[in-house]
């Protein structure tokens, strides 16, 4: 089994002081094998990379701007979240898709300039409670995927096509109602599949995460999934014990 990511978001949570306290007890507790990324609020990404230093943890942040630089107020590029340390970047999290009302066109436009800017996008998809009773999660979750491709196929640019789909049911979000490995599982399956009629090679080898209250107790029941590839956590990331617990999961099973 290739190894599985285990990613942390932590939403807009923590402090300064949070950061010295949880990062040393997260980069200090070694996991071979099992590959972590810790997503902080922007502001505390230089101090989380100064602490992570050469350590096997890998940094990313939460959101980035569809553009490259220029006059738009209280937006962060890719480029410089890859100069702060960032690996990785979470896009179109379901909390920016209802909250902040993005599209999957504009979650298309922050997937290409991720990639542009040599980020690993971790792009978020997943039905919310009402579209899952209409029997409607297929499509929105197909739509969502759909979107990401024609984003690039209307890029002229040419980019390294790395990066991780992260399936997060929204009625499963911090609601402590995970969905079931089975259903988790069959979704990832139905995810491959929609991956697969845009693009083969990487419908091969992409890892697809469940997120949506995932907890060190219910973790390893997942990870017996052998098509699901990691778990992007929210809460129980902000909880070192927990988080290394998880990861531990993640390495065994
Ligand atoms: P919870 O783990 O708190 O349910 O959050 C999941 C999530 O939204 C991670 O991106």
């Amino acid at each position: 089994m290739d190894s599985r990511i285990i990613i942390a978001n932590w939403k807009m949570n923590g402090s300064a002081e949070m950061v010295a306290n949880i990062v040393p007890a997260i980069v200090g507790f070694k996991v071979p094998g099992v590959r972590s990324v810790l997503c902080p609020p922007a502001i505390f990404l230089r101090s989380v990379a100064e602490m992570i230093g050469s350590a096997e943890v890998f940094l990313g942040g939460q959101n980035c701007s569809t553009e490259k630089s220029g006059a738009f107020t209280g937006e962060i590029s890719p480029e410089m979240l890859g100069n702060v340390g960032c690996r990785y970047v979470i896009i179109g999290h379901s909390e920016r898709r209802q909250c902040y009302f993005e599209t999957n066109g504009v979650v298309g436009k922050k997937f290409v300039n991720a990639m542009e800017a040599g980020l690993i996008p971790i792009c978020c998809v997943g039905e919310t409670g009402e579209e899952r009773s209409k029997g409607l999660t297929r499509e929105v979750i197909n739509g969502q995927i759909d979107s990401l491709f024609t984003a690039l196929g209307e890029s002229t640019s040419k980019v390294n096509l790395e990066f991780l789909i992260a399936y997060e049911p929204v009625w499963a979000i911090g609601t402590g109602e995970s969905a079931s490995p089975d259903l988790a599982s069959e979704t990832h399956i139905m995810i491959r599949d929609r991956v697969a009629q845009h693009n083969a090679v990487v419908a091969e080898t992409i890892k697809i995460l469940y997120g949506g209250s995932v907890n060190e107790k219910n973790a390893g029941s997942f990870f017996e999934k052998g098509e699901i590839g990691g778990a992007l956590i929210g809460g129980a990331s902000l909880k070192p014990h927990s988080f290394n617990e998880i990861r531990k999961l993640a390495a065994g099973a």
